[in-house]
């Protein structure tokens, strides 16, 4: 899935578990569990924090994210070390088999924005922006992100933020973008304002994926100088809080993240983006943008469709697809 060096590694760490080597004393007590927990993950997460914090250097010289210029070679050059580290480090990777991994994939914008845009062209008002399953709330400020493509570019050409060659297709219409409030909620939310929650976040990003590190990494300058709290709350209960506000639009949005919810959460989540439609009229607007996996027909393949929905007119439509990191989408309209 574009990383060599978690290919050689796991490959390695697969026999190393059949062995009995210390691939095994980590994840004891853990064999069991479901595929979708994704265990593999948390334990290369737990590792690469290892690494991203120092405390592995003979690894660390593996790793492109920590030794830029780093290549991950053979499995024979990187794998002992990897292997050393879990011996020494044992309870501390296995502290991370506890929790789910969690990102926040900044690329993302690159498709949210494209879809600000069909919102600010539908109706110059400012923008309230909402995020639910908003993880850092780090593209709660994708409007201040600049935006490059074959297509179109957007925003501030300084900033800590840069996606490249992220927009294909049609060119987004051109609009100003004013955002006057933001906020977002997560259930298990992660504080980018500290240093351990902003290591968490990076030590999920795949090692040799160093473009996506850099845009977390200009993403966490963005927040230090913006800051946002993103609350500890259900998407119901983010929404519960929210109201239209006269004279502006009031934009919900949400990015790979449907997929979490359970039957009665999307249900009690619909329930609550009607309600705040049918609240809405031309001075007071409400509009509902996503990411998500979603098919275009029943017996269709799972795309990234970019989707929005938008009042008093109610109107849906499907924007473009994207890459699952956002990077690049493809606009349709
Ligand atoms: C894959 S992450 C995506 C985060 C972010 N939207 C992004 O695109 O980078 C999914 C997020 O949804 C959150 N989540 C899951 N169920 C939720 C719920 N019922 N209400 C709010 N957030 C939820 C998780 O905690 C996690 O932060």
């Amino acid at each position: 899935m574009g990383s060599p060096l978690y290919d050689l590694l796991l490959r390695r760490a697969a026999d190393d578990l059949l062995d009995g080597g210390p691939t095994l004393q980590v994840l004891e007590g853990h064999l069991d569990d479901p595929g979708p927990s994704a265990l593999a993950l948390r334990m290369m997460g737990g590792v690469h924090a290892l690494v991203l914090s120092g405390t592995a250097p003979d690894l660390a010289r593996y790793y492109p994210s920590a030794s830029p210029g780093a290549v991950a070679g053979s499995p024979d050059e990187a794998w002992p070390a990897f292997a050393a580290t879990l011996e020494a480090h044992r309870e501390e990777v296995r502290s991370w088999l506890q929790r789910p991994p969690q990102t926040n994939e900044v690329g993302r914008g690159a498709a949210l924005v494209g879809g600000l845009l069909h919102i600010a062209a539908e109706a110059p008002l400012p923008v309230r922006l909402v995020e639910v399953g908003a993880s850092g709330g780090l593209n709660l400020r994708a409007d201040r992100f600049r935006i490059d493509g074959e297509v179109a570019s957007y925003g501030d050409p300084s900033s800590p933020v840069q996606l490249g060659a992220a927009w294909f297709g049609v060119a987004p219409p051109t609009a100003e973008v004013e955002v006057v409030e933001r906020y977002g909620g997560d259930v298990d939310p992660v504080d980018v304002s500290q240093e351990h929650d902003r290591l968490l976040l990076a030590a999920y990003v795949w090692p040799d994926q160093l473009s996506r590190l850099e845009r977390l990494r200009g993403a966490f300058e963005l927040a230090a100088a913006m800051p946002i709290a993103v609350r500890r709350e259900s998407a119901a209960q983010t929404l519960d809080r929210t109201s239209l506000v006269d004279g502006t639009w009031t934009v919900l949005w949400h990015s790979v993240f449907r997929q979490y919810l359970s039957h009665q959460d999307r249900d009690a989540l619909a329930a609550r983006i009607e309600a705040l439609g049918s609240d809405a009229s031309p001075r007071r607007r409400f509009a509902y943008l996503t990411l998500e996996p979603t098919r275009r027909a029943p017996e269709a393949e799972f795309e990234f469709l970019v989707t929005l929905r938008t009042w008093p007119s109610g109107e849906e439509r499907i924007l473009g697809s994207a890459s699952g990191h956002g990077i690049p989408t493809t606009w349709e309209r």
